[in-house]
């Protein structure tokens, strides 16, 4: 089935109670449903609203977890005359997110070896200053 195609203009003027809109990439999502288990809070969803998120919701960096999540939330796409076609910001999909791996320790992009190393060898240091 082909998929829904919404114009910028519709996008803005479509919202109610049951509907929470947005265009990232292209694409339009209904976020109404996800609005109370969005980990980033229901605000920053609410004040997209109508609006083309795409720049904010790359600047966040969201996960590949978070990019699954988001297909269920696609209700259709924009019209092709009002798309972009940019390519997300580096960093969305293949960069920042994508590279890290299990054993990075949390926000640091470090592997946990190189961490504890560099603390011991800190700590060597003042052992042997003092
Ligand atoms: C369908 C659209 C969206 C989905 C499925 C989604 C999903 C998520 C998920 C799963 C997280 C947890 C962290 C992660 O896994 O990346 C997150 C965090 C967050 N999101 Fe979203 N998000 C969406 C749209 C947006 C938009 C449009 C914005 C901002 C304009 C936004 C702002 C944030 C912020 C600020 C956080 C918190 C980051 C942190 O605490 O480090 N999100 N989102």
């Amino acid at each position: 089935m082909a998929e829904k195609q919404f114009t910028r203009r519709e996008i803005e003027n479509n919202q109610d109670k049951d509907n929470n809109l947005f265009i990232i990439h292209d694409k339009v999502y209904n976020v109404h449903a996800f609005l109370n288990e969005h980990p980033g809070g229901e605000e920053v969803l609410i004040e997209q609203k109508g609006r083309d998120a795409s720049d904010n919701f790359d600047d966040v960096g969201h996960s590949q977890d978070a990019l699954e999540l988001m297909k269920k939330y696609q209700v259709g796409v924009l019209v092709e005359s009002e798309k972009t076609n940019k390519q997300p910001k580096k960093g969305w999909v293949s960069g920042y997110n994508a590279k890290k791996t299990e054993s990075d320790v949390k926000g640091t992009g470090l592997p946990l070896y190189l961490l504890l190393g560099g603390i011991a060898i800190v700590v060597a240091l003042l052992i042997f200053k003092s």
